[in-house]
C-alpha cells in the first residue's frame, strides 16, 4: 500500500471496522474513563473511535476520505464520535484538545509528518498522551525530532507512547505544573 493508495475505494468496498489494535487498547486502558476525549487522526472506518464511544469515552474521528466517514458515521450510530473531513497535511485547521491522541498508520502517507506530530502533541491535554503506530524509520525520525520535549516509551519497533512534558503544552496551569512537579520527584 503506498501513498496514492485510493482510501475512498477501500472504505466503499469495506466499510465495517476492524477491532482495535491491541498495543492501542493496551496502552489506553488507564486513560480511557466515561467523558474522556479521544482525537483519531487518520481514523479510516473507526476501529479505535467505535472501541472508545463503546467504553464511555467520546472521540473525534478526522479523515481526508469521505467514505471513511460515512462508515465511522454508520458504525457509530448514536455513540458521540463526531466525524471531520480534513486533510491532515494542511496545518491551518485547529485540532480538537483530548486526552488520548492516536495516529494509527496514517503518519507515513503525509507529506509533512513531523508537522502533525507537533500538531497532535499540542492538542494533547496535560496528563494525556499520543500513541503512533507506524514505521520503524519514521518513528525513529519522530522520537528525535521531539527532543526534550516529551518523554516516551517505545513499546515496540513501530509503536510509540508520548507523553508531553509539562513546558510543552498550551494550557498547563500553574497547579498543574506543581501537580507534574511533585508527581515526578
Ligand atoms: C492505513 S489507514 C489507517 C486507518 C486507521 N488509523 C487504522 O489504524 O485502522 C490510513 C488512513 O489515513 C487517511 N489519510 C491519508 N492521507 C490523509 C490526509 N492527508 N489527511 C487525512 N487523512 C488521510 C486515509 O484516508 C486512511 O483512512
Amino acid at each position: 500500500m503506498g501513498p496514492r493508495h485510493d482510501f475512498d475505494r477501500e472504505w466503499r468496498e469495506h466499510p465495517t471496522p476492524g477491532s482495535p489494535a491491541l498495543w492501542v487498547t493496551r496502552a489506553w486502558a488507564p486513560a480511557l474513563q466515561p467523558g474522556r476525549v479521544l482525537l483519531d487522526l487518520g481514523c479510516g472506518t473507526g476501529r479505535h473511535s467505535l472501541a472508545w464511544a463503546k467504553a464511555g469515552g467520546i472521540a473525534h474521528a478526522i479523515d481526508a476520505s469521505a467514505a471513511a466517514l460515512a462508515a465511522v458515521a454508520a458504525a457509530c450510530g448514536a455513540l458521540p464520535v463526531h466525524t471531520r473531513r480534513l486533510d491532515l497535511d494542511q496545518s491551518h485547521h485547529r485540532l480538537p484538545r483530548a486526552d488520548v491522541v492516536i495516529a494509527a498508520r496514517i503518519l507515513y502517507l503525509l507529506e509533512a509528518p513531523l508537522q502533525l506530530v507537533d500538531r497532535a502533541l499540542h492538542a494533547v491535554r496535560p496528563g494525556g498522551m499520543l500513541l503512533l503506530g507506524d514505521q520503524t524509520t519514521l518513528l525513529d525520525e519522530v522520537q528525535q525530532h521531539l527532543g526534550g520535549r516529551a518523554s516516551w516509551q517505545r513499546a515496540s519497533a513501530s509503536h510509540l507512547l508520548v507523553r508531553p512534558l509539562v513546558d510543552a503544552l498550551p494550557d498547563a496551569t500553574p497547579s498543574h505544573r506543581a501537580y507534574c512537579a511533585t508527581e515526578s520527584s
